[in-house]
């Protein structure tokens, strides 16, 4: 078995993210048998292909790998780097773009939706954004890609071009990767507006638990949180059209492995006055030990640079050879 998984460096992180992907992420590590392996990146490459500060990437890219670290994710056991320090993850790229079909990349549903109305005005990048993706996996040969519900498409299509190229170069070169998709992450909400995600860019800082957060903050914003004044339910389908109870009951069946059913059975009857002080005590749990971690490494950021650059060259090792597998298939010279 080999992981491969990547997250993309914009803005800080918060709890939808370390839900969504940084704690899967850690428990695949940890879960691994002898012998199985794990890549674990930082998509600077993918982060430019919509407009960016240079300087923010850079602080998102150390706090990402900071996070991940913090997280449990060991860089002697795992292997982690950032994207644009492996050049062969573009290199493959550009192959693979004349492996893909036009027709194919036509249908990303993602494109589709980050270029909205201005498709005309959208890089190249963000068009052919799936066909990096898919180099970042084949370059590994890996076996199974952990990613959200949103990036099955983009699976799909690295599983076709793996599969064009073995075909049209007459190899066995690439493997299709299979899917891991985590069962059911709820989408978590804004603290203050239980239709609207939780986001890095909103405004109010209450809307979001941070991975920076102390536990007083943590506290703090989910005492403050949205509400409304009807008691929880006994069964989780009776939180219909109540968003704002649906998202910290949602938070709290995630942190603590249950069902959603299982919490509102617990708290049926019962106001927020109940639910808040344990929903925050569970944040705090888990929260607070990686947030503590995460501040410390991000006060040393030369000892992060230092992590992904051996990461980077661990990552290199395997990809050259892949590269050169390519190169020989496609009929490149060799020097
Ligand atoms: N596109 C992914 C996302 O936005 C990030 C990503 C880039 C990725 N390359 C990847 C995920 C390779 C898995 C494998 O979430």
């Amino acid at each position: 078995m080999r992981i491969v998984s990547g997250i993309q460096p914009t803005g800080r992180l918060h709890l939808g993210n370390w839900l969504g992907a940084i704690r899967n992420w850690v428990r695949m590590q940890n879960a691994l048998e002898p012998g199985g392996q794990a890549f674990f990146f930082i998509a600077d490459l993918h982060a430019i292909t919509v407009p960016h500060d240079p300087a923010e990437l850079r602080r998102a890219t150390r706090e990402i790998a900071a996070a991940l670290i913090a997280a449990g994710i060991d860089p002697q056991r795992s292997v982690l780097f950032n994207q644009a320090q492996v050049a062969e993850h573009a290199e493959l790229a550009w192959v693979l773009s004349c492996t893909a079909r036009m027709g194919w990349l036509n249908r990303m549903t993602q494109f589709k939706e980050k270029s909205g109305k201005d498709r005309e005005g959208a890089s190249v990048g963000l068009f052919t954004y799936p066909v990096l993706q898919a180099a970042d996996v084949l370059v590994y040969k890996a076996t199974h890609v952990p990613v959200g519900e949103d990036q099955k498409q983009h699976l799909e299509l690295a599983r076709d071009i793996a599969i064009k190229f073995n075909t049209d170069m007459g190899v066995e070169l690439f493997v299709p990767p299979e899917p891991i998709i985590p069962p059911e992450t709820p989408r978590i909400r804004s603290l203050r507006d239980g239709t609207a995600k939780m986001s890095k860019s909103d405004p109010s800082d209450q809307s979001r638990i941070n991975l920076t957060d102390t536990p007083d903050a943590i506290r703090q914003k989910i005492r403050r949180a949205k509400t409304d004044p009807e008691p929880l339910p006994a069964a989780a389908a009776g939180l219909e059209g109540r968003p704002e109870a649906q998202n910290l009951v949602g938070i709290l069946a995630a942190l603590t492995g249950r069902s959603a059913d299982s919490v509102c059975a617990e708290f049926a009857g019962q106001g927020f006055a109940a639910l808040k002080p344990v929903l925050a005590d569970a944040l705090v749990a888990e929260l607070a030990p990686v947030s503590e971690r995460l501040r410390m490494l991000l006060a040393e950021p030369e000892r992060i640079d230092a992590v992904l650059a051996e990461g980077a060259a661990r990552a290199r090792a395997v990809a050259a050879r892949t590269l050169a597998e390519v190169h020989a298939a496609v009929g490149f010279l060799k020097p």
